[in-house]
């Protein structure tokens, strides 16, 4: 434009300060972009944030700087039409006999071909990389930290989250990419609540996620489940075991196994008195025939009038199993799991006790409690247990290792999170569980009572220390671990069991 020989390679509009910023931006970009483009093809592991800023942060300044051209065009147009600028000297034309004009089309026509392919593989890649494990679970580590370590040593660990947390189709896609924009920004700004709110309410329906792999209408029989449980100190008591068949069928007992709830017989719907759906005082079972019953506890706040609709859940695979692919255990299951293995030596005095004393207790930040629990643990045996210390050391020091390493796998104080805060539904014995209904104190008014049978769910074949077993398959009558003295018969078991 400076000298009147050479003429302008674009068009008259398209020279001032806006267009130029928009145009550089566009060319740096994609510059960046093909060179990490590259990169993530060839090489073999590529990183989560390489994928993270190649196909999710970069493309918006690309299109940014694209969409900076036409408006500074369109700028400089309402310049030159309002007067405040030159006209333009002469209308822009296409002449195909021209060869300049035959090159800038050529280069058009494969710049943008490549733009549109580039675009097309980058958000399928975008997308692949945020139905990513890595993308949920390392992207946030801290925020997600608890649930992605929990979910590596579940029956699930190789379920994608996504799978569950957001199921097939493009209307939950965008739903929850949409509320996962706003979590993001929430990290970056350190924002989100901690612990992370349980349960889930924008959780997908089980049908949709749970049941596209599993169909419990077809489980059948039962399947077995063996706990060992160790004294507070090996010298008052043997371990105790107990073996029992948990009756998982859809169809078993006339028709009633545990997972004929929700398919073969009646659809259950209940409503909880708190967010975290502990406490549930209204109970609605619909049988296949239409007939409903209606249980309510004696101080339920829906005897005389039901809840209102939006309060009102339907039971589903969630409702039972509430962490199938993060759970966080406690102390007590913890340790005599630990017992068991073989990976504290059962034989040391009062490690059971010691042990769940320190992982109950609450730490700021994990690298405090690695240390407080190693500090504590020594010095309780050099002064309490000298002598044995003396003579274990190695027992003791494999003990205090493998009881930190329980603690880095289960409890997370810098996001919260623990077996308290994060309740798992399944059984009874240290959350509520099953018991929030069948405690047997839900009745209906014509006086049927949801079951607390202990043979309704399980059946006990054998229980006690290994010297002394009781055997059955008909079932036993349940024997309360080291010491019975029947109030389990009457009292919950989380009135004395919290898991510490
Ligand atoms: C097998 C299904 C399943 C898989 C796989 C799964 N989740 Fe979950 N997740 C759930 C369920 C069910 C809940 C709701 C628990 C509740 O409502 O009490 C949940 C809740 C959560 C919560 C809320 C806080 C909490 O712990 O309750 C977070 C965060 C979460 N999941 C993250 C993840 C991440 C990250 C992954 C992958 C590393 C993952 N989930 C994999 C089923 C799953
Ligand atoms: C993508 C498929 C898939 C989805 C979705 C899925 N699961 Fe699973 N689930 C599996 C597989 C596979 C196993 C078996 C793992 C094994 O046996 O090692 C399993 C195992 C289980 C088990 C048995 C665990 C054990 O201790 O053996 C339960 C319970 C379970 N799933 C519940 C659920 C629930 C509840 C949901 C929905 C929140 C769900 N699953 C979603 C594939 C899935
Ligand atoms: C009323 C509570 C309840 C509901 C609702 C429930 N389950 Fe279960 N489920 C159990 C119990 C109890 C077990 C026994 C294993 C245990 O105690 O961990 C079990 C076991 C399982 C198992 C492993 C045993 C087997 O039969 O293979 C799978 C898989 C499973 N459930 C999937 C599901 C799915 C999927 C749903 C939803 C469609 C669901 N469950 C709904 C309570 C429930
Ligand atoms: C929201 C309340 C609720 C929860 C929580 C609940 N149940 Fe139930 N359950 C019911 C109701 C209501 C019935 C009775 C259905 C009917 O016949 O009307 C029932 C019946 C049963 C039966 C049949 C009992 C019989 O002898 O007739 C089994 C087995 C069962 N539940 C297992 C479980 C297990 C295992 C859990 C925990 C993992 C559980 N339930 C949690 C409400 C619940
Ligand atoms: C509504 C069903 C249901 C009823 C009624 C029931 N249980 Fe259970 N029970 C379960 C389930 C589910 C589990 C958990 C299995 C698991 O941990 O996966 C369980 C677990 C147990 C365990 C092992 C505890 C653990 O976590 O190590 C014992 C012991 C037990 N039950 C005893 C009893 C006794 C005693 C009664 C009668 C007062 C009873 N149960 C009534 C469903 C039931
Ligand atoms: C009145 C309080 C009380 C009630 C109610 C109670 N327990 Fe216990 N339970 C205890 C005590 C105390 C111990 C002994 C702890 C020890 O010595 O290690 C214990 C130990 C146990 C143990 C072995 C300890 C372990 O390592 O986990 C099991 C299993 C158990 N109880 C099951 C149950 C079940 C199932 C119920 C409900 C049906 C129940 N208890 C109700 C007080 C109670």
């Amino acid at each position: 434009m400076d000298s009147g020989a050479k003429k302008p390679k674009f068009s008259y509009y398209f020279y001032n300060p806006i267009t130029y910023v928009g145009a550089l931006l566009a060319f740096f970009i994609l510059g960046c972009e093909i060179l990490l483009f590259g990169l993530d093809f060839f090489s073999e592991n590529p990183s989560v944030y390489l994928g993270l800023v190649t196909y999710l942060i970069l493309p918006p300044f690309l299109i940014l700087g694209l969409i900076l051209i036409p408006i500074g065009m369109r700028w400089k147009r309402l310049q030159v039409a309002r007067g405040r600028m030159e006209a333009q000297p002469k209308l822009l034309h296409i002449d195909p006999s021209k060869s300049t004009h035959r090159n800038a089309f050529m280069v058009f026509l494969i710049g943008s071909t490549i733009f549109l392919i580039m675009t097309m593989i980058g958000s399928y890649r975008a997308f692949q990389h945020t139905e990513s494990v890595q993308f949920c679970g390392v992207t946030c580590h801290d925020l997600m930290k608890p649930e992605y370590t929990a979910y590596t040593q579940s029956p699930h660990a190789r379920v994608k989250c996504v799978e569950c947390h957001i199921g097939e189709g493009a209307g939950w896609y965008v739903r929850s990419k949409l509320s996962g924009m706003k979590q993001v920004f929430n990290t970056v700004e350190q924002k989100y609540p901690r612990p992370i709110p349980t349960p889930v309410h924008n959780l997908r329906p089980a049908k949709e996620t749970c049941e596209q792999c599993h169909w419990p209408g077809k489980s059948f029989s039962a399947i077995e489940l063996k706990r060992t449980y160790y004294p507070d100190d090996p010298s008052k008591s043997a371990p105790w075991s107990i073996r029992m068949l948990m009756h998982v069928s859809g169809q078993q007992k006339h028709d009633m196994g545990i997972h004929a709830h929700m398919y073969n017989n009646n659809d259950i719907f209940y409503a909880a008195d708190d967010e975290k759906r502990q406490k549930i005082s209204w109970v609605k079972s619909v049988g296949k025939s239409g007939q409903e019953t209606i249980y309510t506890t004696k101080d339920s706040l829906y005897k005389q009038n039901p809840p209102p609709a939006n309060k009102i859940r339907r039971m589903d695979c969630m409702d039972c199993h509430s962490r199938p692919a993060h759970n966080f255990s406690a102390p007590v299951p913890l340790v005599n799991r630990a017992l068991n293995e073989g990976q504290i030596s059962p034989n040391i005095p009062m490690i059971k006790a010691e042990a769940v004393d320190v992982l109950s207790k609450q730490y700021a930040s994990d690298a405090q409690a690695v240390q407080e629990i190693r500090a504590v643990l020594l010095a309780y045996y050099k002064e309490k247990q000298a002598q044995y210390y003396i003579d274990h050391t190695e027992q003791i020091e494999d003990a205090v290792n493998a009881v930190i390493s329980i603690y880095s796998h289960n409890f997370f104080p810098e996001m919260k999170a623990r077996w308290d805060v994060y309740p798992n539904n399944i059984g009874h014995l240290i959350s509520e569980g099953c018991f929030r209904c069948h405690d047997g104190e839900h009745a209906s008014f014509q006086g049927a009572v949801i079951s607390r049978d202990c043979k309704s769910c399980h059946t006990i074949i054998e229980q006690g220390t290994p010297d002394a077993l009781q055997r059955s398959t008909e079932g036993l009558e349940f024997q309360h671990p080291f010491e019975d003295d029947g109030l389990w018969k009457t009292m919950n078991c989380t009135d004395c069991h919290t898991g510490s």
